[in-house]
């Protein structure tokens, strides 16, 4: 079987699901179900045999070495992490624990176990540590894309805090020759992501009749992904990928935050239109993100190149999914929506907050 890390959280749980539609090897998931993980979105799984899941934390070494030793995995997916920066902002500490120690954490427990396979089983083993394209920092509008050969420069807690468990991951297997992996990918949208990313935020709060919140002035660039496209990739690094190589996923999708809001409002206007305005009249200007990289890109030639992956969605199409998603399934908005969430909206866009 193979043992994913955070596999209730977003991108996790849609690898979790893709991969038992599309393989019959079992899934070990482990999540500590923080406000970011959700059951719910696994449900269609509850009965099935082939997903086993397990509460607990990367950071709890026991518990990792007992399910190592309970379930024999021959890879593991990692995921789990702290995953949204302005939540760094506000509490950097976290991040430290869970992306940090963490890692480091799952890392021993893995060199444990993998120390003691067979030849065959260790050459076999995979460990693939999914990381982000925030560690190569920030692009002027003109610089060439991030390739696998720039130079880390991390601006956030968060992205710094991915930063060093790559260059952990990195010298893992370096120094012990573990199998590793690492996939730096762009900014991924599609169903189930948690309402406080920038694409479900703005559905949410579109059909709430809320202000969509527009961090400075609009221009920042990020290169978005489907997430159902960076699943497939990293089924792909997982089959194929060179141990101790580095891949960076993206969709050749740039896109200027505005655009993206004013493309979302357009959908939302055919789909759900109020009597007698656009949901564009609900875009609202507020303070900017501090430190906020002006633009991210990926240079995913490596990945086509060497693996021969491409995705298959265009921004066009993947986006158009996720708003249908969204509206068909507001049950699942409301349920993940918790009291914690609301204090998390006043903590960042109340009065006061980091981004008003
Ligand atoms: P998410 O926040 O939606 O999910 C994270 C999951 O990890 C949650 O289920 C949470 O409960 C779990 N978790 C958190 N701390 C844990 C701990 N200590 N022990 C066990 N489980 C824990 O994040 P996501 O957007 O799905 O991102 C998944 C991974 O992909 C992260 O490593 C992130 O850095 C990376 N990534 C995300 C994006 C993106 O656009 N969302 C892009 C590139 C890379
Ligand atoms: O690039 C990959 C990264 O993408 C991942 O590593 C992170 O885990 C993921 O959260 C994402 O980070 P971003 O900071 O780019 O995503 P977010 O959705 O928070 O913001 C996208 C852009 O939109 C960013 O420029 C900030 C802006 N924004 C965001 C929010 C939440 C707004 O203008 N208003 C908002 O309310």
């Amino acid at each position: 079987m193979i043992l994913v890390t955070g596999g209730a959280g977003f991108i996790g749980a849609n690898f979790v699901l893709d991969w038992l539609h599309a393989s019959g090897e079992p899934v070990l998931n482990l999540d500590k179900l923080t406000y970011a993980g959700n059951l719910r979105t696994l449900k269609s799984q509850e009965s099935n045999p082939r997903h086993v899941f397990v509460r607990a934390d990367i950071c709890d070494r026991a518990t990792l070495d007992a399910l190592f030793a309970q379930y024999n995995p021959r890879a593991v997916l990692h995921f789990a992490a702290e995953s949204h920066v302005d939540r760094s902002i506000h509490g950097p500490a976290e991040f430290v624990q869970t992306n940090i120690v963490g890692t480091f954490t799952l890392l021993e427990a893995a060199r444990a176990y993998w120390s003691a396979l067979d030849a065959e089983r260790q050459g076999a083993f995979r460990f693939l540590h999914v990381s982000t394209d925030e560690v190569f920092g920030s692009l002027s509008a003109t610089d060439p894309q991030f390739s696998e050969a720039t130079p880390y420069a991390p601006n956030s807690p968060y992205s710094a805090s991915k930063a060093a468990s790559d260059h952990l991951v990195r010298s893992y297997h370096h120094t012990y020759g573990l199998p590793t992996l690492t996939t730096n990918c762009s900014n991924n949208y599609g169903p189930y992501q948690f309402p406080e990313k920038l694409i479900p935020l703005v559905i949410a709060n579109a059909l709430g009749g809320r202000p969509l919140p527009v961090y400075g002035d609009g221009q920042n660039v990020r290169d978005w992904l489907y997430v159902g496209d960076h699943c497939s990739a990293i089924r792909e690094v997982l089959a194929l990928g060179v141990p101790g190589e580095t891949y960076n996923i993206g969709g050749w999708n740039e896109k200027k935050n505005i655009d993206v809001v004013h493309t979302l409002c357009d959908l939302l206007d055919k789909s759900r239109p109020k009597a007698a305005s656009s949901y564009r009249d609900q875009i609202t200007y507020v303070k900017d993100r501090p430190g906020h990289d002006r633009r991210y890109a990926i240079d995913a030639r490596k990945l086509e190149r060497e693996l021969g992956w491409k995705p298959a969605e265009t921004f066009e199409t993947g986006l158009a999914k996720t708003v249908d998603w969204y509206l068909d399934n507001q049950d699942w908005v409301g349920e993940v929506v918790s009291g914690d969430y609301r204090k998390w909206v006043e903590l960042n866009y109340g009065p006061g907050g980091t981004s008003r």
